[in-house]
């Protein structure tokens, strides 16, 4: 799986984003390590704060499945029906790949398109995370 191919998936998911409230759309594609890609995008509530992000919805349906080691995920948003911008993922998502996911290694690709993106490491975007090795050793 290229990154190519991974965004494209990333823009697939966005096509499902359930975002009447902000008409924000985000997708996000999530790499497992078994090379099965996990699409998900953000669910927004009329109540507001059980909305869930894209990259969250991506990496619930995949542990929730039994998969829990991953290598890269790749995230687009934007406002809907417009061109997207790069979207970041949001620090509560940052801290839900730090549980599953090596700092080091897990990158995370933002895209506005499959030929403009950036990529970081984890570690690039949540410095000095807290996460199970704190814990566990
Ligand atoms: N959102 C995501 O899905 N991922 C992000 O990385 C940032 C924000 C969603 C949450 C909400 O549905 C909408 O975008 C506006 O905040």
């Amino acid at each position: 799986m290229d990154k190519k191919e991974l965004i494209k998936e990333a823009f697939l998911a966005r096509s499902k984003s359930y975002s009447p409230y902000s008409n924000f759309s985000v997708g996000a594609a999530l790499l497992a390590k078994n090379g099965t890609v996990y699409q998900g995008c953000n669910i927004e509530s009329a109540s507001y704060t059980p909305t869930n992000c894209a990259e969250r919805t991506a990496f619930f349906k995949a542990v929730s499945e039994g998969v829990t080691e991953f290598e890269a995920i790749a995230v687009v948003g934007g406002k809907t029906g417009a061109t997207t911008d790069y979207c970041a993922p949001c620090g509560v998502c940052r801290q839900v790949m730090m549980e599953f996911c090596n700092p080091k290694e897990f990158k995370v690709i933002l895209a506005k398109n499959e030929d403009e993106y950036k990529e970081f490491t984890l570690e690039e975007i949540l410095p000095l995370g807290f996460g199970p090795k704190n814990i566990f050793g």
